[in-house]
This record gives structure tokens, sequence and C-alpha cells, in this order.
């Protein structure tokens, strides 16, 4: 079975504490934080008050998905207010293997993101150190897209590259995932599926949670 990490940008924000133990008490596993910059992605979202806030709210690991510039100058924050797991993305900076270093520091989980458009080779470097690494499955900066289906032949790759060095890090998918999509990633070896849209758009997430963890039993 996959574990389950909704994300938030697609929650009712003014409801916010309501939507998170909504997921918590349908056995989600992580809560999946989008953090966007307006420079990384075109759009903008929380930052680390939101994780502050959320923190005494909840126990699910917080899985903080920094979509911004330089991350090196915020991961220690991160990880102050409350992160259990920070994704850097390697597109975002000069220094990937410095940043993740800075987050194991911390004292937190380390996880490299890619983008659709860059190869697995930019990140075999990164693989000893990591504890996560997410693929995205759309490009990044909106909830409610949909799931590029290339990117499967990723995650069998990613998961052949584990298998062969004994790795033992958690490959995470996000973007367009449904109780289809998140089929063929399980298939493919994902470990964690994120999910927005699907869960938060539905009149009964806690319905859309069990949907994805029966699909993938
Ligand atoms: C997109 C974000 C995703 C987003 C996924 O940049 O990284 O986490 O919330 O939303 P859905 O599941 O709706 O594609
Ligand atoms: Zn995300």
């Amino acid at each position: 079975m996959i574990k389950i990490a909704p994300s938030i940008l697609s929650a009712d924000f003014v409801n916010l504490q309501r939507d998170v133990s909504i997921v918590e008490q349908a056995g989600a596993d992580y809560l999946h934080i989008d953090v966007m910059d307006g420079q990384f992605v075109p759009n903008l979202s929380f930052g680390m008050s939101t994780v502050a806030a959320l923190r005494p709210l909840t126990s699910l690991t917080l899985d903080c998905h920094l979509m911004i510039v330089e991350p090196e100058r915020f991961v220690t924050q991160f990880a102050q207010a409350g992160a259990d797991l920070i994704g850097v993305h390697v597109e975002s900076t000069r220094h990937i293997y410095h940043v993740l270093q800075l987050i194991k520091a911390a004292g937190v989980k380390a996880e490299v993101v890619v983008n659709p458009g860059t190869p697995l080779s930019m990140i075999t470097e990164l693989l000893p150190i990591v504890d996560q690494v997410l693929i995205m499955t759309v490009n990044p900066g909106f909830g409610g897209q949909h799931f590029l289906a290339p990117m499967v032949k990723k995650i069998q790759a990613l998961h052949q590259l584990k298998q062969q060095n004994g790795y033992t890090f958690d490959i995470e998918v996000d973007g367009g995932i449904n109780d289809t999509t998140v089929k063929a990633c399980y298939a493919a070896g994902a470990t964690v599926a994120v999910a927005g849209s699907f869960v938060y758009a539905s009149a009964d997430p806690s319905q859309r949670i069990q949907d994805l963890k029966v699909a993938t039993n």
C-alpha cells in the first residue's frame, strides 16, 4: 500500500484545521505543504508561519515541498517551524548537495525534487544521501493539472537504481494523482503519493483517501 500525502494547496484555507484533521482521521501518512515564491514557479502560497501554525495541530509528518529559488536561505527556518521532511528542487539552487546537507544538519529528512523535464542523471550523486526523491508528475505551480504519463518510466528507472544500489529512500510522486494514476505510480515503484484536488475537491475527502489506499492494496 502506498503512503498518502494530501496536499493542503487544495484545502479550504479558512478551515485548514478541519481539513487537516479530516485527512488525519482518514489515515493519511503525511501532510504535503507546497511552498511557492512566485519566482521558481508562477504562483504564491505558504511560508514558514503556516508550518509553525499547523505543527501543534497534527502528528502527521509535515512534508514541505519548497518551490523557491535558493532554498538554502530558508531550510533551517522551515526545520525550526516544525517540518519533518524538506524537499528542494535540484533546479532551484547552484549547490544542491550543500542544501541537502543543511537540511540533514537541521535534524529533518532531506528530499530532492525533479521537474518533469529534468533527467535522473542530475540527481545520481545525491541518491546516497537523501531520505526521499520526489518525481514531479506535473509542472510545478498549480493543483488540478493532468498527470504526465511519460513520468512513469522515470519512476521505474529510479526504482531500478534504488534496487541495484540498495538505497532505502522513499519515492514520492506529485501532480495529477487519482485512483487510476496512483496505480501506475505504485506499480513503477513509488512509495508515497501526493494528492491535492483528488482529495480536497471532493465532497468526501476521507473516502478519497480510502480510494487511493484500496487502489494500491
Ligand atoms: C504542484 C504541487 C502539488 C499540488 C498537487 O506544484 O506541488 O503538490 O498540490 O495537486 P493535484 O494533486 O491537484 O495535482
Ligand atoms: Zn507538491
